[in-house]
């Protein structure tokens, strides 16, 4: 009963702001300055694009995904780590004027198998440097221990070196999420890069309570997407009577909803506490869907393939560098090598 009124006085408040719209957006704006909306959407086909299982497509920002918001990428850096079914990419955009790096969640396949892993995972390693802070082991491995870093980071420096000192931004869904966020801290702790924003999709708990601490004095320009019901970011569970003892969020989270009247459907979305725990966001209702996990903000987050295979053609091979455990990385120059590679497109269309 109590819920049912909330949610009606949650209703008529929102109503009375859409009829005030201008003010409420003003209102919030001041108070988050960080959490753009806009800007939100550009990401979410990031994230949506780096599952794109066409690597020359992806390489050559062509992909069906490659389109709308991020029109004009520039992508430097490809990486496919076959070995541990990961890929990312690192690139640079013109609006936002920043470098952008996306990783990929788990493919689809595994969904299953990957949920109940995560509803026992134990906090199995301390994060170096920081006291009490422990983490997930494998979302920490996927990030640090993988070909994924090394070429990351050196693209990173490419970028920087030719486009000077522009802002960093990295995304992900899921377990892409987790890394991001371990990506972001990398910079920021390791790198010393400046005013990282991090923006996840779906994203499951990296660390304790303790961790989250760190990372939101370290990395505080970080916003957690959710959407409705979507199971992943309940997981691994907090326990909120051993808030110390379990996994912890670190905050901001951004929640999407949906409000219904009969057959009317309002798309909302809530800018959550700083707590990380926000009981009134994504905890308020039970986690228990996966196809509110594989959408959002309309876009697919989810492979175009069901396994961890890729596809490419002979062309982008001169862009590619095979290492012994058979991963590949794909890099170019910023931007001379952009036309040299369009050029490329255009002559091979000319033989065939
Ligand atoms: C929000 O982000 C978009 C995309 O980067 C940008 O064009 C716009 O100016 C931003 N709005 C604000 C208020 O910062
Ligand atoms: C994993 O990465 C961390 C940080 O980059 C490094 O300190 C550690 O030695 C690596 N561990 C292994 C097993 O390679």
């Amino acid at each position: 009963m109590g819920k049912t009124s909330l949610l009606l006085l949650t209703a008529c408040l929102c109503l009375l702001a859409l009829s005030n719209g201008r003010e409420l957006k003003a209102k919030q704006k001041s108070h988050h300055a960080f959490y753009n909306h806009t800007l939100a959407t550009i990401l979410a086909e990031y994230a949506s694009a780096v599952y794109v299982s066409d690597l020359t497509e992806l390489f050559s920002w062509t992909c069906s995904r490659c389109d709308g918001l991020t029109k004009g990428f520039e992508v430097i850096e490809l990486v496919v780590d076959v070995e541990h079914c990961l890929q990312g990419f690192v690139g640079v955009a013109k609006d936002p004027n920043a470098i952008i790096i996306a990783f990929r969640g788990t493919q689809e396949s595994s969904i299953w198998n990957w949920i109940e892993d995560l509803f026992w995972k134990q906090l199995d390693i301390n994060y170096p440097g920081m006291p009490d802070a422990m983490v997930h082991y494998g979302f920490y491995h996927a990030y640090h221990n993988t070909t994924l870093r090394p070429a990351i980071l050196d693209a990173v420096r490419r970028a920087k070196k030719f486009y000077g000192d522009i802002q960093i931004i990295v995304t992900g869904h899921s377990m892409g999420g987790a890394m991001a966020a371990f990506c972001g801290l990398d910079l920021t702790v390791n790198q010393n890069a400046q005013d990282v924003q991090v923006m996840t999709f779906g994203q499951p708990r990296v660390g304790n309570a303790a961790f989250a601490s760190y990372y939101s004095q370290l990395v505080p320009k970080t916003i957690r997407v959710t959407n409705e019901h979507d199971i992943i970011p309940h997981l691994p569970p907090y326990y909120s009577y051993f808030p110390h003892k379990t996994y912890h969020h670190f905050p901001r989270e951004v929640w999407l909803y949906s409000m219904r009247y009969g057959s009317l459907v309002y798309k909302a979305e809530k800018i959550c506490d700083s707590s990380g725990e926000d009981p009134s966001c994504s905890r308020s209702v039970s986690g228990n869907s996966i196809s509110d996990h594989l959408i959002y903000f309309g876009f697919p987050m989810h492979s175009d393939s069901s396994t961890c295979g890729f596809l490419m053609d002979p062309h982008v091979l001169g862009y590619s560098v095979r290492d012994q455990g058979g991963n590949l990385i794909f890099s170019r120059e910023p931007a001379a090598s952009l036309l040299e590679y369009s050029n490329g497109i255009e002559n091979s269309g000319k033989a065939s």
